[in-house]
C-alpha cells in the first residue's frame, strides 16, 4: 500500500502535472495509471462506462466498444435489468474478467440483510462472475417505506450489514453507496451496524448540480466521490454552454470531453453513458486533457439557469431519514 501511495503524489498527465490550485483534492488518483485508490486497499478507474437505459444488444455492443476501446470500469445496476446483456458485452470483448472492474447496485426493493444479500447473488449470477469489484446501495430509502418513514434507517443499516458479510465472503471487493446524503452517511457511519466504512458514494455531480455538501462530507471521510450524470445527461444548458465551447476549441476536444475532465480534476470519478461508438471514445480523451486554474474556475461558475437546479435524476434529500 505504501509503494502505491508514493504512486499517487505527482499527477503525470499529458501536458505536465495538474497545478497546485484549490481544485486539487485528497482523493489519491494515480494519474499514470488513470486510478484511484480505495480505503479497501483496492484500485479502480477514475473513469467508465455508464449503462442506465442501455438494454439488449445495444448493451452487448456498448459494453464491448467501450471494453475494446480502452474502459476498465463498467457500472451497472440490478434496477438497470442489464446485467446478463454486460456480460455477453464482456464476453464479446475477449477482455479477461480480471482486467475489468464491474460495479453493480442492490435496488430499493432489494433493501434489507437478508434482501440484499439475496440481491448481491442475483447480480452475481446475471453477470456470470464469482465476484464483483464494487457492490453499492443504490438509494437510501426502500421500496415500501415512505421517504419520511424514520423505519427506512434501519433497513438500510441491514443492509449495510448484509454487504459487509458478502465482502468478507470475498463476493464483492469493495463496498459502497449511492445517492447518500450527509444526514444518511452520518447515520450509517454512527451506526453500531456500521464496522467498515463505505469505499465510494456514486451521486449526482455535474457543472450545474455541485452537491457541494455531498461532497464535503465524503472528504470528511475520505470516501471516493463518483459522479452520476457527468454530462448533466446532455443537456444544452452544459454541453452548448459558450464557456465550456469556447474552452473545447481551445483544446481541440468536444464539450462533453471538457465536462468530464472538470469532474476529474475536481477529483470526482467518471461514469459517462453513451451508446454512440464516436462519443465512446471521445469521452476517454479526458484522460489526456489538461484544464488550467483558469478554466477549472469559468466552469465551476456555471449555473444551474432560471429556476434553480438541473437535476436530472431523482433527489436523495427526500429520504428523510
Ligand atoms: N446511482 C444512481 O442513482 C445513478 C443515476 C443515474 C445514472 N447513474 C449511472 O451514471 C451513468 C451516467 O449518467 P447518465 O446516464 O444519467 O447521464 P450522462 O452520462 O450525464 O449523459 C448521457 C447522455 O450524454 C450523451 N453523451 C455522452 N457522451 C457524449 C459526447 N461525447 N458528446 C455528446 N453527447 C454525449 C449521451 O448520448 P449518446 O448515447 O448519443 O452519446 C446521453 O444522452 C448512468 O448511465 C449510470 O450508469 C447512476
Amino acid at each position: 500500500m505504501a509503494a502505491e501511495e508514493a504512486n499517487t503524489s505527482e499527477p503525470a498527465v499529458q501536458g505536465g502535472p495538474v497545478e497546485s490550485s484549490p481544485h486539487q483534492h485528497e482523493t489519491r488518483i494515480d494519474w499514470e495509471s488513470n486510478t484511484v485508490l480505495l480505503q479497501s486497499g483496492q484500485r479502480m478507474p477514475i473513469v467508465g462506462i455508464g449503462t442506465w437505459q442501455v438494454k439488449g444488444q445495444v448493451c452487448v455492443d456498448t459494453v464491448c466498444t467501450a471494453l475494446k476501446a480502452g474502459y476498465r470500469l463498467i457500472d451497472t445496476a440490478s434496477i438497470y435489468r442489464n446485467e446478463a446483456d454486460v456480460a455477453a458485452g464482456i464476453a464479446a470483448s475477449g477482455v479477461p474478467r480480471n482486467d475489468i472492474f464491474i460495479t453493480s447496485k442492490l435496488s430499493p426493493k432489494q433493501q434489507g440483510e437478508d434482501a440484499a444479500y439475496e440481491a448481491c447473488m442475483g447480480s452475481l449470477k446475471a453477470l456470470g462472475t464469482d465476484y464483483l469489484d464494487l457492490y453499492l446501495v443504490h438509494w437510501p430509502g426502500a421500496k415500501g417505506l415512505k421517504p419520511s418513514h424514520p423505519g427506512t434507517q434501519e433497513k438500510r443499516h441491514g443492509t449495510w450489514r448484509a454487504l459487509q458479510r458478502l465482502q468478507k465472503e470475498g463476493h464483492v471487493r469493495s463496498i459502497g453507496v449511492s445517492n447518500f446524503m450527509p444526514h444518511h452517511l452520518s447515520a450509517l457511519l454512527a451506526s453500531p451496524d456500521c464496522t467498515q466504512a463505505p469505499v465510494l458514494n456514486q451521486f449526482e455531480v455535474n457543472p450545474l448540480l455541485k452537491a457541494t455538501e455531498a461532497v464535503q462530507a465524503c472528504r470528511e471521510h475520505g470516501i471516493v466521490v463518483q459522479a452520476y450524470a457527468p454530462l448533466a445527461q446532455g443537456n444544452p444548458l452544459l454541453l452548448d454552454d459558450e464557456k465550456v465551447l469556447a474552452i473545447a476549441g481551445r483544446l481541440g476536444c468536444s464539450p462533453a470531453v471538457v465536462c468530464v475532465r472538470w469532474g476529474l480534476q475536481m477529483g470526482y470519478l467518471q461514469i459517462p453513458r453513451s451508446t454512440n461508438p464516436t462519443h465512446i471514445m471521445d469521452n476517454l480523451q479526458a484522460l489526456h486533457i489538461q484544464l488550467a486554474a483558469e478554466d477549472m474556475d469559468a466552469i465551476g461558475a456555471l449555473q444551474a439557469g432560471q429556476g434553480g437546479g438541473t437535476r436530472t435524476c431523482w433527489d436523495p434529500n427526500t429520504v428523510e431519514y
